[in-house]
């Protein structure tokens, strides 16, 4: 398997599970955060093996070839816009979503601006970028334990084939997931309408965060 150096922008529930399988699968993972200083960098720092680095954005992205999204969706503009060059010619997996942190579960409806991914934005000013879109249609709790009775859950993808689909493979195969690829970017509603189906059960439903994951069935 190839080790890679990846930035991961958000060190929040998705972005620290990912990081900390990924460092455990043998690459070099650099977080960029909004403030490098804080109590949770503290933390993260001392959970994490030596090789991980916690730093700014761009501290971050100079030290990455994959870039992962994993901040709040309403930061995303501003942090594409300002690290532009620095994202541009690199591959980026967008796992965030456009929704208010809790708003969703919280209201028992869905609260979404549409669309709930940014590859508009992405696409804007990282014109030369491989985007894929995939890690954002599970809460966290999955990317954590993908395991569901036995069972592995597959992770729906969307984003462009070749070599570097081989590598987006190898990731989501790292977190113990199970890769789906719907297409290209031109099924990135697909993808999202995942998100949507996971919400309407695991949240509208109740069925609960932990417990809800999909599996293809094909014969
Ligand atoms: N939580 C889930 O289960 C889940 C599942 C699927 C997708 N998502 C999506 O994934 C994204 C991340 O969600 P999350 O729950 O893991 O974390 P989050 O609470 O949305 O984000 C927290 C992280 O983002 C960083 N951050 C915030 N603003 C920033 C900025 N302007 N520049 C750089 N870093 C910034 C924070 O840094 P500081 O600590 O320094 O403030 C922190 O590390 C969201 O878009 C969410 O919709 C979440």
């Amino acid at each position: 398997m190839s080790s890679f150096r990846i930035a991961i922008l958000g060190a929040g529930p998705i972005g620290s599970t990912l990081g900390s399988k990924w460092t455990k699968a043998g690459h070099n993972v650099a977080f960029g955060v909004k403030d490098p200083a804080s109590e949770r960098a503290q933390r993260l720092r001392e959970e994490s093996s030596a090789s991980v680095f916690i730093g700014s954005p761009a501290e971050s992205l100079a030290k990455g070839d994959i870039v992962l999204l994993a901040t709040p969706g309403h930061t995303v503009e501003e942090l594409v816009r300002t690290h532009a060059q620095l994202l541009d010619h690199k591959l980026i997996i967008d796992a965030t979503n456009q929704l208010t942190k809790g708003k969703t579960a919280a209201e028992g409806k869905w609260s979404a601006q549409e669309p709930l991914n940014s590859l508009a934005t992405l696409q804007t000013y990282a014109p030369h970028a491989q985007i894929y879109r995939a890690f954002n249609s599970y809460a966290w709790e999955a990317f954590a334990d993908p395991i569901y009775q036995g069972i592995q859950a597959d992770l729906f993808y969307c984003g462009p084939e070749g070599d570097t689909q081989t590598i987006i493979e190898q990731l989501i195969g790292e977190i113990s997931l199970h890769p789906v690829w719907l297409g290209g970017l031109d099924q990135i509603e697909v993808v999202d309408n995942i998100l949507r189906l996971w919400a309407t059960l695991a949240l509208f439903q109740d069925k609960g965060r932990n417990n809800i994951a999909f599996k293809v069935l094909h014969r």
